[in-house]
Formats: structure tokens, C-alpha cells, sequence
């Protein structure tokens, strides 16, 4: 008996040395099951599925989806240019100071042996390594959304997927693709790539390229940040950690090392070098920056995700579209506007800039991590008091069910589809006088009815 086990044993660590484990397993739990989840908090990292309210996502046993729509953000990926210089240095900074220690100490310690993550050929790119690889992530979403909008496929017409012009955007739309249509098995489709320039006017995923009035360096009480979490893991990890002289800045760039480490590697020491008080006041400091430069705090949102919507409730007021299913890719900011526009995570105060504040909610992360997917489906529920379909709007962020604020009287927490579209209809703004656009680009959104043209590029390059 013992001999057979050690003989299993054995052969199962033999075998398991032929994996290399980090491919597969998850450090981090991508499902949101803890509050505490360093994902929650990264703005940054790997995708993470929103909280919300427990509300279960299936569809009510009475109702049938007939349409839907996708907004989502591109996948995991490397940092910018400018920030992967910046993590560079920061970089070389430890080293070097490691370099003349006689003995390197605490939280730190690791550097003496640790790599940098980034190759500057793939700054801007999906990532495609470790169990956080953007690439894997979007394609398995694409077989999930498959599984879950089957009934609404009809093989035989190519499906248009709509995506902005940026290589990373459309690198993850393609890859959505190929995992929606199981690599073109069974369904065609055709990339439909919206410019992201002036010219696109408000027939763009990126709309606020054409949008002179607004202001990409708006930030409000931002200038007037100071939370006092930096400086206490600064202290604490001079402390612990002498003769690195890490700096408040510093610990930013630790965060958002820690963050982009993941998407290409599944772990980083820079993360477990910190405290979770940190991890807490980067995620907050996150959220300020999305609820001031394109959430609630910037009314200029409203004006970008009044098109978006504009174009959505069109959608869903034709019962005879020829598509019903609308998939396109873009930004977390151009999210986060339409959010903000329809009210999803409004805020009526503002939120403070000078400390952590726990009871104004507004999280980044629940909206917008990487990979970040908004859907919005059309669902018809037989009445059994009438004895008539009714029509109602649910919407999903990150693979939860979010409830629509003062509407959720329908089956599974849904809002009867008038009020829906009368919310949008009374709030629409004049996007091209409110941004002052060129008169000469398009006025409005075309590409979902007009993408047959043949006026889209099919390939970011051709752009
Ligand atoms: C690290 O040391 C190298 C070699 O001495 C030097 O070229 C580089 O500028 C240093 N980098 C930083 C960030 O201090
Ligand atoms: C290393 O120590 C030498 C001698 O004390 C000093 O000149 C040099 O600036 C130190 N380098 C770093 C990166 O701290
Ligand atoms: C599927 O698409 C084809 C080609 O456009 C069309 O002829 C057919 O009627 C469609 N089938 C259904 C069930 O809508
Ligand atoms: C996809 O398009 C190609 C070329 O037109 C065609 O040969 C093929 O049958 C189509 N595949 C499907 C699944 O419709
Ligand atoms: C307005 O858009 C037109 C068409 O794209 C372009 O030719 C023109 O240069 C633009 N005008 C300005 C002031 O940017
Ligand atoms: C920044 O703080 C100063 C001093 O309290 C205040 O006068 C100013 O209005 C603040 N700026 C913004 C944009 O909130
Ligand atoms: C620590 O870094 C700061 C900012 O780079 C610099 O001004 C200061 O001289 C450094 N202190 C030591 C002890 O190296
Ligand atoms: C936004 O606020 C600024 C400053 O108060 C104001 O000038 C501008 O007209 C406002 N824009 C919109 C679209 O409400
Ligand atoms: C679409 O269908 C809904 C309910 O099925 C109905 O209330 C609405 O009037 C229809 N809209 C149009 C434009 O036919
Ligand atoms: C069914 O219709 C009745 C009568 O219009 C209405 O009172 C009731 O709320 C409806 N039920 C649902 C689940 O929408
Ligand atoms: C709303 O969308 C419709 C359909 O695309 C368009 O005709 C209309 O001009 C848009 N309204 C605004 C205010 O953008």
C-alpha cells in the first residue's frame, strides 16, 4: 500500500512537473468572491467580475433574450510606452541601489533576483503569456457570450463586429470574434474598424477624438489630491527596507507595476511587497481619477455617453432589425461615460480627495478593469395576467446584473423597456454643438445600420 502510493505520488509529481503550473492556475481568483481580492484594486490588472447585488444572471424562466448589445474594453495588456519607460526606471532605481548593499532586507529583498517584465516591443499590446494573458481572456468570453446568445445566431449571415482602430481594441474584437464563431466553423464574420480620429465625427467608438471641447487633461479637485497612504508605505518600507529611498511616487509606481506584471506574467513580487492598506488607497486614488477626468466628476461625460446611448436605444426601439446582436470594442473611459450618462453609478456628492472615503461608492475597478464588458439585452416575458409578451432592458456589467436606479420592476430586477428609452430620449445631449465638432464629420452614429457600405476598413493597419 505504501509502496503503491509513493509510486502515485511518484508519477503525479513527475507528471505535474510537466506543467508549468503558473500557466494554469490563477493566483487571484478572476470570480468575486472576497473583497480583498487584489484585483479589485488594481485598475491596471487582470480582469475581475463585478459584485454587484447577487441578482442571478439567468435568464427569468418567462422571458427570451432577442437582442443584445456588448460595449467592452480591450484586454489584458502591457503598459503604454510612457509607462513602461517609467516602470523601467523605477526599476533600474532598486537595482542599482541593491547593487552597494551589503545586505538587502525586508519587503524589498526580491529584487535582487528578480527580471524586469516588459519588452518595449510589446508596450501597448494584448499580453499572451500566464494565466491573466488578455489574448486567452477575451477569446474564452467570446465562446461564453456564444453559449449564452446561441438562439439569436443565424449562421448563415457574417456577423459584423465593431471595433475602434486601435491595434489593442482590435486585437481583442478579432479574438472575441474567433471564440464567438469558434474560428469561423460555423459563422463568417467581418471586423468593422471605426478610425479613432476627428473624422469619425460621432460615427465613432472613440468619440471624443472629434470632441475639441473636451479637455483630456481635466481634472478638477484632482490638483488638489492628497491621500496620505503613499507616504505611510513609503515610511514603512524605508523602514523596512533601508537604502532604497522609496519616494510617495514610488509607491505608485510599485501599484502599477504590480498590475501590469500580472497581465504578463500571473504574478508580481511588487504586489506582496505592500500592505493592504495600499492596495485599498491606490484602488481609491483609481476611482477619484475615473469619477473626475470621465465619470461623474467631468460633465463633459455626459455629452460622449449621450451618443453611445443615443445609438443603443435606436437599437432597441426597431423590432425589425436585421442584426440582433451588436458587439463593439473600445475604451474603459468611453465605458465609463456611457455609465455615467445613464446614471449606472451615479453619485450626487462628490468625492474627496484628501482621504479615502469609504461610504461614497464609486469603484473603478467594478466597472472598468481590463477587459471590463457592458451588455445591455432586450428580453420578452410572457405576462400570464394579459396573456402578452412584455418588453423589458437588463444590463450586465463584468457578468453581473446591475440594476437600472429606479427601475427594476420587471423579472430578474429588469425596467420595462419604455421607461428605458424615454430616460435616454429626455436626456440626450447635442453632442456635435456641446463639443463644438467640426460640422464638416458625421453627425451622428451610422455604422451599426450602415456597415455594409464597404466605407469601414476591415484591419487596423489599413487605417
Ligand atoms: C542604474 O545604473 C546604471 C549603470 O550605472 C545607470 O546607467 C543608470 O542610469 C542607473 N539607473 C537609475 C534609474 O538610477
Ligand atoms: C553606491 O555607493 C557608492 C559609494 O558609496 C556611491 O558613490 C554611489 O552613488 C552608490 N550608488 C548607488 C546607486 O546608490
Ligand atoms: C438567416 O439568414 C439568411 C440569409 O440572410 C436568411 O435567408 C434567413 O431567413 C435567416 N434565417 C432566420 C431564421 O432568420
Ligand atoms: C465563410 O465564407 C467563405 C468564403 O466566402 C465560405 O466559403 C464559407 O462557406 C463561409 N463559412 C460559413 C460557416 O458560412
Ligand atoms: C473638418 O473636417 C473636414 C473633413 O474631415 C476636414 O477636411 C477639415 O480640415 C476639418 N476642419 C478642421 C478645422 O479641422
Ligand atoms: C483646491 O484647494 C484650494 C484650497 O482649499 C481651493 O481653493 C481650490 O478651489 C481647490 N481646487 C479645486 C479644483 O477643487
Ligand atoms: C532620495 O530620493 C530623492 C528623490 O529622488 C532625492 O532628492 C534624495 O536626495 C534621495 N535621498 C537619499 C538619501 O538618497
Ligand atoms: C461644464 O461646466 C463648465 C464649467 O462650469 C461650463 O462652462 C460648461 O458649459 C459645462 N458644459 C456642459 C456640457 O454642461
Ligand atoms: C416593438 O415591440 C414592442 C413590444 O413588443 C411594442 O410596444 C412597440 O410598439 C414596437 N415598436 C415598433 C416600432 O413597432
Ligand atoms: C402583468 O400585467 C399586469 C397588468 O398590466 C401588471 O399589473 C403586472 O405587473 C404585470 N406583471 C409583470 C411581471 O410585469
Ligand atoms: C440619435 O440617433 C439617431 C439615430 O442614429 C439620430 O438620427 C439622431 O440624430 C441622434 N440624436 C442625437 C441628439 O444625437
Amino acid at each position: 500500500m505504501v509502496l503503491i502510493k509513493t509510486i502515485l505520488v511518484t508519477a503525479l509529481s513527475l507528471f505535474s512537473t510537466n506543467i508549468d503550473a503558473q500557466l494554469v492556475e490563477k493566483k487571484y481568483s478572476s470570480f468575486a468572491t472576497d473583497q480583498k481580492n487584489l484585483l479589485r484594486h488594481l485598475g491596471s490588472g487582470p480582469y475581475v467580475e463585478s459584485i454587484s447585488f447577487g441578482i442571478s444572471t439567468d435568464t427569468p424562466y418567462q422571458c427570451t433574450i432577442d437582442q443584445a448589445h456588448l460595449y467592452m474594453r480591450h484586454g489584458e495588456r502591457f503598459p503604454q510606452k510612457s509607462v513602461g519607460k517609467t516602470l523601467n526606471t523605477f526599476f533600474n532605481k532598486l537595482k542599482n541601489a541593491s547593487k552597494n548593499m551589503t545586505e538587502i532586507i525586508g519587503p524589498l529583498s526580491f529584487i535582487k533576483d528578480y527580471t524586469f517584465f516588459g519588452d518595449p516591443n510589446w508596450y501597448e499590446q494584448e499580453t499572451w503569456t500566464g494565466p491573466y494573458a488578455g489574448i486567452g481572456d477575451i477569446f474564452e468570453f467570446g465562446n461564453i457570450l456564444r453559449q449564452r446568445y446561441d438562439h439569436l445566431v443565424n449562421t448563415s449571415k457574417t456577423l459584423p463586429i465593431f471595433t475602434g482602430g486601435q491595434k489593442r481594441v482590435f486585437d481583442s474584437a478579432h479574438e472575441f470574434a474567433q471564440g464567438f464563431t469558434f474560428n469561423q466553423y460555423d459563422q463568417n464574420y467581418t471586423m468593422v474598424v471605426l478610425p479613432e480620429n476627428q473624422d469619425s465625427g460621432v460615427n465613432s467608438l472613440a468619440n471624443t477624438n472629434s470632441c475639441p471641447n473636451f479637455d483630456n487633461s481635466y481634472e478638477g479637485p484632482l490638483v488638489n489630491m492628497s491621500l496620505s497612504y503613499r507616504k505611510s508605505e513609503a515610511d514603512r518600507l524605508n523602514a523596512l527596507s533601508p537604502g532604497f529611498n522609496i519616494t510617495e511616487d514610488d509607491i505608485s509606481d510599485i501599484m502599477t507595476y504590480c498590475g501590469f506584471e500580472m497581465n504578463v506574467r500571473g504574478e508580481s513580487k511588487f504586489c506582496d511587497a505592500v500592505t493592504q492598506d495600499t492596495i485599498v488607497g491606490f484602488g481609491y486614488e483609481r476611482d477619484l481619477y475615473y469619477f473626475y477626468s470621465n465619470g461623474p466628476g467631468y460633465n463633459m461625460s455626459w455629452v460622449s455617453g449621450s451618443a453611445y446611448a443615443n445609438a443603443t436605444a435606436t437599437l432597441l426601439k426597431d423590432n425589425n432589425t436585421e442584426e440582433n446582436l451588436y458587439f463593439s470594442f473600445t475604451h474603459d473611459t468611453d465605458i465609463t461615460r456611457l455609465l455615467t450618462f445613464l446614471g449606472l453609478i451615479d453619485l450626487d456628492e462628490e468625492l474627496p480627495v484628501d482621504h479615502v472615503e469609504f461610504y461614497k461608492f464609486y469603484s473603478a475597478t467594478e466597472v472598468v478593469p481590463i477587459g471590463a464588458r457592458f451588455i445591455t439585452e432586450r428580453m420578452n416575458c410572457y405576462n400570464a395576467t394579459t396573456n402578452e409578451d412584455d418588453t423589458f432592458i437588463r444590463i450586465l456589467i463584468n457578468e453581473q446584473v446591475i440594476p437600472i436606479p429606479d427601475c427594476s420592476s420587471g423579472p430578474g430586477f429588469s425596467c420595462p423597456i419604455d421607461y428605458f428609452l424615454s430616460f435616454i430620449d429626455s436626456n440626450i445631449l447635442d453632442f456635435p454643438t456641446l463639443c463644438n465638432m467640426n460640422s464638416s464629420t458625421p453627425q451622428y452614429v451610422s455604422f451599426y445600420w450602415d456597415w455594409k457600405s464597404g466605407k469601414y476598413p476591415t484591419d487596423y493597419t489599413s487605417i
